[in-house]
Parts: C-alpha cells; sequence; structure tokens
C-alpha cells in the first residue's frame, strides 16, 4: 500500500493547516472511541493510510463529481416536468444537493484533502437514462412526470448506496464529524425518495395510466412490414427450389 504522496510533497501553509485540523479530528473521534471503552483499534479505526481510507476518499470524489453533475441535470428535469407538485419537489431537492455539496467539502477538509471529483459512471448513466425517459414521453404528459419519478428514484437510490456506505466508513475510521454530516446527506435522500413515492402515488400513475399510447398504431405497421418480409422471404425460398 502505497504512502500518500500528496501527503508528503505538500508546501502550502493552507495544506498543513487542513491537516492539523485533520489530525485534531482524529483525535477527538480517537478519544470518543476511548471514552466509549474501546481502543482505537477495537473500535476498528485506522492509525494512518490504509485501504479503506483511501477507499473512503475515492467514494467520496464519485459522489462529489455526481452531486454537482446533478446540479446540472435537475433544473433540466424541472423544467420538463408537467405538475407543480413535482416541479417543487425538484426545487427543493436542488436546494439541498447545493448544500450536500458543501458538506462533502467540509468531509474532504476533515480528511485533509482537497475537494476533487472523479467521473462517476454510474450517475452519468442514469442522468442520460433520465434524459432518454423525457425524449420518449409527450410533453405536458403525467407519463412524463411518472418516468421523471422514476428516473429520480433510481438516482435517489444510487445515492442512498453510496452515503451509507460513506457512513460506515467514516465510522469504522472513527471519523465522528464525518458520520455526521454524511448523515444528515443519507436521511435527506431518504426523505426525497420517500416524497417522490407519495407524490407518484398520489395522482400522477393513476392519470398516467389513462393516458391513452400514441405508438400503438406505428408498431401494429412495424409488425404487418415484418410479416411482409416473411412472406416474401418464403416465395423466393419457393422460387429457388
Ligand atoms: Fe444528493
Ligand atoms: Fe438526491
Amino acid at each position: 500500500m502505497p504512502t500518500s504522496k500528496a501527503r508528503t510533497t505538500k508546501t502550502k501553509s493552507s495544506a498543513s493547516t487542513r491537516q492539523s485540523r485533520a489530525q485534531a479530528t482524529k483525535n477527538k473521534a480517537q478519544s470518543s472511541a476511548r471514552s466509549k471503552g474501546k481502543t482505537q483499534a477495537e473500535n476498528g479505526a485506522s492509525e494512518g493510510n490504509t485501504q479503506l481510507d483511501k477507499l473512503f476518499t475515492d467514494t467520496l470524489k464519485d459522489i462529489y463529481w455526481a452531486e454537482k453533475q446533478l446540479l446540472k441535470a435537475l433544473p433540466k428535469m424541472q423544467k420538463n416536468a408537467t405538475t407543480d407538485e413535482l416541479k417543487s419537489a425538484i426545487e427543493e431537492h436542488i436546494t439541498q444537493t447545493e448544500e450536500q455539496v458543501t458538506r462533502l467539502e467540509q468531509v474532504f477538509e476533515i480528511c485533509g484533502k482537497k475537494a476533487q471529483g472523479k467521473k462517476c459512471a454510474a450517475m452519468e448513466g442514469l442522468i442520460e437514462e433520465g434524459n432518454e425517459i423525457v425524449e420518449e414521453t409527450e410533453k405536458g404528459s403525467m407519463t412524463r412526470d411518472a418516468g421523471i419519478i422514476m428516473a429520480a428514484q433510481k438516482v435517489e437510490h444510487y445515492e442512498i448506496a453510496t452515503y451509507g456506505c460513506l457512513v460506515t466508513f467514516a465510522k469504522t475510521l472513527g471519523m465522528d464529524e464525518a458520520v455526521e454530516l454524511l448523515e444528515q446527506t443519507l436521511e435527506e435522500e431518504k426523505e426525497t425518495d420517500e416524497k417522490l413515492t407519495m407524490i407518484a402515488e398520489g395522482n400522477i400513475n393513476q392519470s398516467a395510466g389513462q393516458e391513452e399510447e400514441e405508438e400503438e398504431s406505428d408498431e401494429e405497421e412495424s409488425e404487418s412490414e415484418e410479416e411482409e418480409t416473411e412472406e416474401s422471404e418464403e416465395e423466393m425460398e419457393k422460387k429457388e427450389k
């Protein structure tokens, strides 16, 4: 396990300030663990740069990138939503997401690391899927809202999984202050998920169930085209014989 090169080559005074602040937080975590009658080793907390430290930091970078991408994607989702109820729920979550980004920056600071994002392929895919749903549904329809809610809930579930793991990692590493910050965000993501379910079940899904499908005739057309192709293939075979 290589030790962090960045930490040893940092020259800026702000870096050493962050380091001493991180050390202070770690000391606080150690004494809190001891006061609970556990030694640091018993508590599972690490002395230095363990593989779990690295996994924790990498996951922070992943979710930091994801949250920032969401700050770009959510206003688009909000604009495309049909009902005021969904629009205002997304609006509220944009404000929460801004706070979540700030919290992540605080966690980076606790770790003595610079806040930095790393491309999250999962979130990129989930956002892309949300865009596809908008493209494939009719403007102003309840079905579009049902689809946007589904896309948003997939995002929330990804976030819940990530923040849930980050909380348990931070607990293991004895980082009490980080645990507190990450738990706040985890709760917000869970509440958002529940709120979206309530909105969907309130009226949107029901109304979407009454919206007629537009492309039914197109599907029938393509089905008959397929039949024609099969027929002509049979004819060709007969001719060959
Ligand atoms: Fe979030
Ligand atoms: Fe979220």
